[in-house]
């Protein structure tokens, strides 16, 4: 794993250490090696070690935290349970890692105005089954559920495939207490539906990335728990034809709770994993979830059985019993690690583009693959336009590397040039900064600088993160190799032409 440290920065003293023991408790901060080694990564490839790790049990812990690290100007990076994809928890400048997944706390339900009063550590799937014995429901599902912490839902927006029907982490967010890099505590939003008082600083926040604020707490509205849900899995030969059946079903009105594609090797790594009874030889699958009340649940599973026969589907069989359903959903929840084994890395991207530009993406995120002479691998949240195209690869290897590297920006390229975005529910962290030129504007980054800047005019949170800097690993690599001119290229290339938005 690629060992990443600025070189300038501020180094902690051992007078800050000493501080910060007294300002919360000694056995909060930790800093031996294998802590400093644990608290350094997180689901991307590039680990930076922090010199302390600090384990936040409450408001007043982050709060002494931020204070006393502001007055020195050292880095924090916060950090829930460490599973994001874009680099937001890794701590490139060093400092302190302040981790809070220790305040874990369901701190108030109030069935009456459907909402939930939650800490930062505590973990989505523990909120979804606290939420759904109750009768009520909290749809934003990514699919590391079971260990990922809704104060990192928080700052990257996650979503996946729920997204389609029912929106993002920050649909659900109706108000934060959050920790500012000065130490202050502010609330924003409130307990109600209805607010406009105000900037909507409650958005601001969520996907800021650990870059403006720590969220201490977070009140999160619910929704009536669904009646039933059928699972379907359509089995298409042709991959452009299984992209394809997603735009139709779309197209005839149809708004299933999630409709998730994964192409052949998907579908072998899967099936090497878990043996889910999957197609293996199959050019594609969807996996199709509708829910409601249970006298629609035929009607909608007939429907969506009918388009994906029409698209060219080959198989179509519906679940209606919860053990099938269950695998099926399993078998596309280990698709992270599933294709993460097949290489020494697997470079996971998160683009999204309009739903009826997802046939061409889906083809032209293959045509990368041929052009960059790696393996392609894609599935994801295709209902909602959100493509996970990894490449299989090797980052010792510099050649191997580097053609990730472009394949990487082709990916970008292509996504901006249908109208689409770099991130749908990953993040910009490090790994996408260097290319954020390609969707925004100059003015409009600087604007977000500013902000950045206003908000913490030391840089003390999460430092070399979401813009282009120098500092970042993924920009020292960014600009090498020149493209041929090929179909991928040319494509991609048209996104020159594309206005960025903000212009
Ligand atoms: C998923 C992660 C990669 O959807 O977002 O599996
Ligand atoms: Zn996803």
């Amino acid at each position: 794993m690629a060992e990443t440290r600025l070189a300038a920065g501020p180094t902690i003293s051992p007078a800050f250490v000493k501080e910060l023991q007294g300002a919360i408790s000694a056995s909060q901060v930790l800093a031996e090696p294998e802590d400093r080694y644990l608290y350094g990564y997180d689901g991307t490839f590039h680990q930076s070690r922090p010199d302390v790790v600090v384990k936040a049990m409450s408001t007043k812990d982050v709060s002494a935290v931020m204070r006393l690290a502001y007055k020195h100007g050292v880095p924090v990076t916060p950090r829930g349970a460490g599973t994001g994809l874009s680099g937001g928890s890794v701590p490139l400048a060093g400092g302190v890692v302040l981790a809070t997944q220790p305040m874990n706390h369901i701190v108030e339900l109030r069935k009456e105005d459907s909402l939930v009063v939650i800490e930062p550590g505590v973990v989505t799937g523990q909120l979804h089954r606290y939420v759904e014995a109750r009768g009520l429901y909290y749809p934003p599902d990514p699919q590391s559920a079971d260990f990922c912490t809704m104060g990192g839902n928080i700052a990257e927006n996650s979503s996946g495939p729920h997204g389609l029907k029912y929106g993002t982490t920050r649909d659900y967010l109706l108000g934060l207490e959050v920790v500012l890099p000065d130490g202050d505590v502010i609330r924003v939003g409130g307990r109600t539906i209805k607010n406009v008082t105000g900037f909507d600083l409650t958005r601001l926040f969520c996907s800021s990335e650990g870059m403006l604020g720590v969220v201490t707490q977070a009140t999160i509205k619910l929704i009536p728990k669904p009646e039933a849900k059928v699972v379907l899995m359509a089995v298409f030969n042709d991959w452009g034809a299984g992209g394809q059946a997603v735009a139709d079903i779309i197209a005839e009105g149809i708004l299933p709770s999630s409709l998730e594609i994964m192409d052949d090797i998907c579908i072998k790594a899967a099936e090497n994993y878990g043996h889910f009874g999957l197609p293996v030889g199959a050019g594609a699958l969807l996996v199709i979830e509708v829910d409601g009340f249970q006298e629609s649940m035929e009607r909608q599973a007939a429907m969506i059985a009918d388009v994906c026969r029409k698209a060219g589907a080959i198989d179509v069989q519906a679940a209606h019993d919860p053990a099938r359903q269950t695998d099926l959903w399993r078998a596309r929840k280990v698709l992270n690690p599933a294709t993460s084994r097949l290489a020494p890395i697997r470079v996971a991207e998160d683009v999204t583009v309009p739903r009826s530009k997802v046939p061409e993406l889906v083809v032209r995120l293959k045509d990368v693959g041929r052009e960059i002479g790696l393996p392609v691998v894609v599935y994801g949240h295709a209902g909602d336009g959100n493509l996970h195209p990894g490449i299989l690869t090797d980052h010792r290897d510099p050649d191997k590397w580097e053609r990730a590297r472009r394949g990487i920006e082709l990916f970008f390229k292509n996504a901006v040039a249908l109208g689409g975005t770099l991130s749908g529910e990953h993040g910009v962290g490090y790994m996408k900064s260097p290319f954020l030129p390609l969707e925004y504007s100059d003015r409009a980054i600087q604007l977000m600088r500013d902000i950045k800047n206003t908000v913490d005019p030391k840089g003390v949170l999460n430092p070399a993160k979401m813009f282009p800097d120098a500092r970042n690993p993924m920009q020292a690599a960014h600009g090498g190799g020149a493209a041929e001119a090929t179909a991928a290229t040319a494509a991609a290339n048209a996104a020159t032409s594309t206005p960025k938005a903000g212009e």
